[in-house]
């Protein structure tokens, strides 16, 4: 397939690269073969699908998000995290445990990700096998790519809200013989003060047999950094009592916020590879902090963004990367422009191929890549001949879902599934 449209993306941080009526060549595979200013000549017989003046845009991928609690979202953030985990979250994940609630919440999940052009995602479920078999079966069937993971949880939490390492681990492996290319299962151990050590250390000896990937949270809020500390006495800090279980790198790892993370943690983040998934929405809503991103990204640190739903309050990356930037331009302006905050093209490669890279070759333009696509139809912003540097700045802070005509997920269009 050929795609023509204004081309936009990110091959680098450092600036939008952009090709004003380019084109994309798609292999069968669903792999970008290249991408071009002119049609080669090798291509003139090949029919072109032309998308006009629109923009094409790589799919946004949300490294961080929990899809039961979709139903608390823009409710519920008049608390810190630990009392609104008790007091607003734990209850309605509980409710999981009804397949038909489940069935109707996650749909509506998976159906506002596909809305927003959120194409890639990696996912908390609860602790229940069956809604969580279910959320992957509905990625799968809208075509989307997704790492789903059942949460595994087994202290501080509601006795109907735990599982054991045994439930999880052999949830786990099941799920991993079943995985396909777009849907995998992710070990998910909720955080240090929800898993005992024995849980912990049996879900990083999983990890260290299969490879399976690992995502939990980090470093959110100081009351939660100070119980971890008093959990784990013999850690040198809270990454570290990850590492010390086999969860920090050993395999590939996302570790959500990092708001107080420096010194030793940075170094084994950085050295372990680990992924700092940088979730701004959620960090303002909970009064949780301001992640140091800038010095992460300086120390070679990976970064990718979440919506963090439901403390995040919105599912769309186009928030995210807006909030991202004006929180870094607070951080700017408090370090007395020590810190340099975010510019536009970072936070959109955070957005894209930082986070795309969890995935494979994914969110960029470029030969190899696989075509995750937004077609963005800006003509009611784009009224008086803005440049397409300025059309995608407009289409950030201003566009949303409306706008998308449409959306593609390795190399395939997805159509809208409607439910209800
Ligand atoms: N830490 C442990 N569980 C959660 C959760 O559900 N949301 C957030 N933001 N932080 C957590
Ligand atoms: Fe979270």
């Amino acid at each position: 397939m050929i795609y023509r449209a204004n081309i936009i993306c990110t091959p680098t941080p450092e600036r939008f690269k952009i090709l004003e009526h380019g084109y994309v060549v798609v292999n069968d595979d669903g792999r970008i073969q290249g991408v071009y200013e002119s049609l080669p000549d090798s291509f003139v017989s090949t029919p072109v699908t032309d998308f006009g003046d629109c923009l094409l845009i790589p799919a946004f991928c949300d490294m961080h998000v929990h899809a039961p609690q979709y139903r608390n979202l823009g409710l519920a953030l008049d608390e810190e995290l630990l009392p609104w985990l008790q007091k607003y979250t734990f209850p309605e994940e509980m409710k999981f445990s009804d397949i038909r609630y489940a069935e109707r919440i996650y749909r509506r999940f998976v159906h506002e990700l596909w809305m927003q052009g959120t194409m890639r995602s990696a996912v908390f479920a609860t602790i229940h096998p069956q809604a969580t078999d279910l959320l992957a079966a509905l990625f799968e069937e809208a075509g989307m790519s997704a790492y789903v993971g059942l949460v595994a949880m087994n202290r501080n939490c509601p006795d109907q809200l735990t599982n054991t390492a045994e439930d999880a681990c052999t949830y786990y492996q099941d799920a991993f013989q079943r995985q396909t290319d777009l849907v995998k299962p992710i070990l998910t151990p909720r955080f240090i003060p929800a898993c005992t050590p024995d849980m912990l250390s049996r879900i990083g000896q999983l990890a260290a047999s299969s490879g399976m990937p690992v995502q939990s949270h980090l470093s959110e809020n100081l009351s939660e950094v100070e119980w971890v500390q008093s959990l784990e006495v013999e850690a040198s800090c809270y990454g570290d009592a990850y590492n010390r279980y086999g969860l920090f790198g050993q395999t590939p790892t996302l570790m959500a916020h990092c708001c107080y993370t420096d010194g030793e943690e940075l170094r084994l983040l950085r050295d372990n590879g680990v992924f700092v998934v940088h979730c701004p929405t959620s960090n303002s809503n909970l009064a949780s902090g301001m992640a140091p991103i800038r010095h992460f990204l300086n120390e070679g640190v990976k970064v990718a963004l979440g919506t963090d739903v439901s403390a995040g309050h919105y599912l769309s990356m186009l928030r995210v990367i807006q909030y991202a930037i004006q929180i870094s331009k607070l951080h700017y302006a408090q370090s007395r422009g020590k810190v340099k905050y975010l510019s536009l093209s970072e936070a959109f490669y955070l957005a894209t191929k930082s986070g795309g890279a969890f995935f494979g070759k994914v969110g960029s333009f470029e030969p190899g890549y696989m075509f995750d696509a937004l077609v963005v139809d800006d003509s009611y912003l784009n009224y008086d001949n803005y440049s397409l540097e300025h059309r995608i700045e407009r289409y950030i802070y201003l566009g949303d879902d409306r706008d998308i005509r449409h959306r593609f997920c390795n190399g395939k269009e997805l159509k809208e599934i409607c439910y209800e």
